[in-house]
This record gives structure tokens, C-alpha cells and sequence, in this order.
């Protein structure tokens, strides 16, 4: 067996337990008789030494994967990498993007830190620590709102923890939704609202890569001062094209994943 599928059924599992719509899109797709396949499946942390990307990576590093990209979001104040598998064509490739806490607020900061400070010693060591969501800790939620003015990634990681933030199903495998066009309408006619900021579908087939996603549902989170409805994760889709030599474009769009990221942002109307 692959040796990275463990991790990969932890955080489907989490995935999907947290976010009933993403089981939905995923029993619409299969009963339409469609494989679903991941593209990519993203993570997100923060750049403390002690959970940055190299730490996230690592656990899929000695699974079978290596390093295949870097990526800069100046405006989101983001560095990611991604992971391919060395051999295995049909598994997904990882995502993994780190806030640059040293861009924002002392007491960005300083929430961040002492949440780090909070993580059990053992989990930090853990390949667990991929799927160990907030378990040490239970937010305030004067807390997320503050780190909200500043940046919603940050307050999303606080609340959530160590998680998918999405899994993207390959359009490139579908059969029938074989377009981003065909596949949003199908979406769309079964009640999902599609994440419009920047257009509905981000990229182009020039720039060899598509994406779309679902908005994240709301979902109750109790926080210290109560339970309140938040946004949880969303799903993506993308599709890809060959480069001019007829290899599938393998890497991902700065500029579009800015605009990916808004989809777990709060919509208020
Ligand atoms: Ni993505």
C-alpha cells in the first residue's frame, strides 16, 4: 500500500465529517458514475519553526514525496511549497502554505505564539500533528475576530488547526464534467454556491490551469465565550493542460490562489 494513503484517510475523514456539502458534491459526482480524483489537497500553517512548512512536509516527505514548487503570495503574505509523489502519477499533490507572522501585528504575533506554546510537546513530534486539528485548545472568539482584521487566513488556522483546508477533485479525470463550465453549472443546479471572487473560474487554459471552488459552508463552533457559526473548509476543482512539449502543467498560479484563498472568507450578505 502507499505508504502517504494513511494520512490521506485522516484528514479525508476530518475533512468530510466537518464539512457535510463536500460528502454531497462527492455522492453527486460519484453517482454520476465519475471518479473522483484528488489534484491537489492544501494545508495551511503558520512560519513558526516549530509547525512551518518543513515540518507539515515532512510526514509526506517519507512517504514517497518530494519537493516540486515555491510560491510567494505577496498580498496574502504567504509562502508555500508543493509536494509530488516520486512515483505514484494518481496521487494528489500536496499544498502546503505558511503565514509570514513576521509581516503582521506584534499582536498577531503574540496570539500566534502562545498558541504554538499551547501544542503538546509530543504532538509537535507526531505525524499526527497533520490532523490534529485544535484539539489542544478552545478558541476566543473576541480572539478570532481580531485576528480576522488582519488577516483571514490566520484567524481560520486559529480557530481550525491542523487540517485539509481543501481537497481539489481533478477535472482532468471526470468524464462527463470534463470542463470547469460543465461541472460549476451541474454544481450550481444542485443548490452549491460557487466562490465568485475574481470570476468564477481563476486561470486560463494559456496560463494551463483552472480552478473553481464551492464557498465554505458555516458551521457551529463552540468558542470560549459560546458557540458561533463560522466558515469551515471548501472544495476545489481544477483542471489542467498540457505545456507546449504535451506535459500536463504541474505547478500552481500565485495569482489565482489568491483569490482561491477568499473562499473561506465571511460573507456577511
Ligand atoms: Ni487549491
Amino acid at each position: 500500500m502507499d505508504k502517504a494513503q494513511p494520512l490521506f484517510d485522516h484528514l479525508w475523514h476530518n475533512y468530510i465529517e466537518q464539512n457535510p456539502q463536500v460528502r454531497k458534491v462527492y455522492n453527486l459526482l460519484s453517482n454520476e458514475g465519475e471518479e473522483v480524483i484528488n489534484d491537489h489537497i492544501a494545508l495551511r500553517t503558520f512560519d513558526d519553526p516549530r509547525i512551518n512548512v518543513d515540518v507539515l512536509a515532512k510526514p509526506f516527505l517519507n512517504a514517497g514525496y518530494h519537493e516540486a514548487g515555491k510560491y510567494v503570495f505577496e498580498e496574502k503574505k504567504l509562502f508555500a511549497k508543493h509536494l509530488e509523489h516520486s512515483f505514484n502519477p494518481k496521487a494528489p499533490r500536496i499544498f502546503i502554505s505558511q503565514l509570514e507572522t513576521e509581516k503582521f501585528s506584534f499582536k498577531l504575533r503574540q496570539i500566534v505564539k502562545q498558541w504554538v506554546d499551547l501544542i503538546p510537546e509530543q504532538l509537535l513530534k507526531s505525524k499526527e500533528l497533520l490532523y490534529s486539528g485544535n484539539s489542544w485548545v478552545i478558541p476566543g472568539f473576541n480572539v478570532y475576530q481580531e485576528l480576522k482584521e488582519e488577516s483571514e487566513y490566520a484567524a481560520w488556522l486559529y480557530v481550525y488547526g491542523f487540517r485539509a483546508n481543501h481537497f481539489t477533485v481533478s477535472v482532468n479525470a471526470l468524464k462527463k464534467y470534463n470542463s470547469l463550465e460543465k461541472l460549476n453549472d451541474f454544481l450550481k443546479s444542485n443548490g452549491f454556491s460557487m466562490n465568485q471572487a475574481g470570476g468564477e473560474i481563476k486561470g486560463s487554459p494559456k496560463q494551463l490551469l483552472e480552478q473553481s471552488s464551492i464557498r465554505a459552508g458555516k458551521i457551529p463552533v463552540l468558542f470560549k465565550e459560546g458557540t458561533y457559526e463560522i466558515p469551515a473548509c471548501y472544495y476545489e476543482f481544477a483542471r489542467r493542460y498540457p505545456d507546449k512539449n504535451g506535459k500536463l502543467y504541474n505547478r500552481f498560479i500565485a495569482k489565482s490562489a489568491d483569490k482561491i484563498f477568499e473562499s473561506t472568507d465571511n460573507i456577511t450578505n
